[in-house]
């Protein structure tokens, strides 16, 4: 089976085509450096990019693998959470195509297409629990399958990237600031400068990064971080603020470990999963634990045509697929368990 994904919930325009769940190629146009002229991604821009940029990245794909349009077999899409106009574009890219070739079309949650993703470099098992953490999002989840995932904690505010980008901004280090942080933070001592961990005094699995971004804000300005004559002062801020990112993020997974004993296996994924700090301490938290955490390399933590793909493919093999009404969902808005299924043998 040769299942093409598509992603286009954001500010990457990606595609993928994957054979019997086996990635064979991607392609993966990023808008970053137009977005970064503004601060942030800017969704009318983002759309117009999508749609520019799709039908030749689709041409790109197909040619270099000597692939023609009707040997693909299902079309999968990103069909959100996102921005609303950016998963038109995708969404009406799939359409058009499952269409005219006659494929059936699957409308895929990019956020567990994130979690699955861990699927293509390591064999998934279930139950498991999921963590993604990205720009626009922060979610546990109670997997029990590609299709049965449940959601059982999420940010009340801000998504942990929104808190590492905007405090990123403050610093003058650009858009996006996850990895520029990161970088900053291996230099630094987090002990030199601490910030109080946000919303653990309660016991339920949710996060709330707000209070932690306005409150390391506040303190970038007072003791006038960045100090072109102290550059340690950076380094030790960008510390202590990963370090109390950490230390939420560890508290409240540790917290569903617990309350799922039968999940001994963590999937971490999002474009902040590729943080060194985060990989490291929930690893050493579900080692300790009993279990163990899976998180995909690098490119694969980024929004991607290959999770789409991958994702496209397990649900299509267990015989899931969307009739062409498929609506796109942005981000805020549930997303409908509206897949129709053509054979039960899972
Ligand atoms: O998953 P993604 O590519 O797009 C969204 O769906 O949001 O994630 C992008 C986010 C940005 O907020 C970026 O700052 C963050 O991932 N990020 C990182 C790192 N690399 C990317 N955050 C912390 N540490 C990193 N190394
Ligand atoms: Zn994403």
């Amino acid at each position: 089976m040769l299942c093409l994904g598509i992603e286009t919930s954001c500010d990457d325009t990606g595609l993928a085509l994957a054979r019997d769940g086996k990635i064979i190629d991607s392609v993966l146009a990023s808008q970053a450096s137009l977005h970064e002229l503004f601060g942030g991604v800017v969704p009318e821009l983002a759309s117009r990019e999508h749609q520019r940029l799709l039908g030749p990245l689709f041409d790109l794909l197909l040619k270099r693998n000597g692939i023609i349009k009707q040997d693909i077999d299902v079309i999968a899409v990103a069909r959100g959470p996102g921005l609303l106009g950016s998963l038109l574009v995708g969404a009406g890219f799939a359409k058009a195509l499952a269409f005219g070739l006659d494929r059936p079309l699957i409308g895929v949650n990019h956020l567990h297409a994130h979690l699955l993703s861990c699927g293509i470099e390591n064999p998934l098992e279930f139950p498991a629990l999921g963590l993604v953490i990205s720009g626009g999002h922060t979610e546990l989840y109670h997997m029990r399958s590609p299709w049965n995932m449940e959601r059982k904690g999420r940010t009340l505010d801000d998504a942990c990237g929104e808190a590492f980008d905007k405090v990123g901004a403050t610093l003058g280090l650009g858009y996006p600031a996850g990895g520029k942080i990161e970088k900053h933070a291996l230099q630094g001592n987090a002990a030199a400068c601490h910030l109080s961990a946000p919303y653990l005094d309660n016991s339920n699995l949710d996060f709330s990064f707000s209070g932690l971004k306005t409150m390391a804000i506040t303190r970038a300005r007072t003791a006038h971080i960045p100090d072109d004559n102290d550059p340690d002062k950076l380094a030790d801020f960008c510390a202590g603020f990963s370090q109390t990112i950490v230390q939420a993020l560890v508290e409240k997974t540790a917290r569903a470990m617990q309350r799922f004993p039968h999940a001994r296996i963590l999937y971490l994924a999002g474009g902040v999963a590729a943080n060194f700090h985060i990989r490291k301490a929930l690893g050493e938290m579900m080692e300790k634990l009993g279990g163990k955490l899976y998180a995909p390399s690098t490119p694969l933590c980024m929004d991607n045509g290959a999770m789409i793909a991958f994702a496209g493919h397990l649900l299509a093999k267990a015989g899931f697929y969307h009739a062409l009404d498929l609506e796109a969902i942005p981000r805020g808005r549930e997303i409908p368990d509206d897949m129709l299924r053509m054979k039960c043998d899972e």
